[in-house]
């Protein structure tokens, strides 16, 4: 019983990290690209030279000198709080967070 025990929490364990390796490597920067552009490209700069349109927003390519992006995982997956205004909730599901992170390490 012990041992069966072990074992499948060794199996769980396991496929687990097999789990996570395929999704970092399913990662789609062109859909996270696609993400930021229509989500939040028209207050920030999405790109590695643009000015952000509203002038006050960080631009993306910014982001990992102030933390690293990966930071922003959790941020994005209970919905993005900045205690700005103007800046709109959001809410992504992880294949989108996943997506978009990889997209921001392009900018980096
Ligand atoms: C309506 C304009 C607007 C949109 C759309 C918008 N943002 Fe922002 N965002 C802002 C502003 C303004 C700030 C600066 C807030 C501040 O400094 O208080 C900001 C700040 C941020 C920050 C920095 C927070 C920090 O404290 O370091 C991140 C990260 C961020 N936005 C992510 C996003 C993401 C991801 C999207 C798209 C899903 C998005 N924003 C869409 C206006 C916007």
């Amino acid at each position: 019983m012990r041992i069966s025990n072990s074992s499948l929490l060794l199996a769980l364990s396991v496929s687990f990290t097999l789990g996570s390796a395929q999704r970092m490597e399913a990662a789609n920067i062109e859909q996270g690209r696609r993400l930021a552009l229509l989500y939040c490209a028209r207050c920030h700069a999405i790109d590695k030279v643009s000015p952000s349109p509203l002038r006050i927003a960080p631009p993306f390519r910014s982001l990992h000198k102030r933390y690293p992006v990966e930071t922003l995982e959790e941020a994005l997956a209970e919905g993005i709080m900045t205690g700005h205004p103007s800046m709109p909730q959001f809410q992504f599901e992880p294949d989108q967070i996943n997506d978009f992170i990889a997209f921001l390490k392009t900018l980096e």
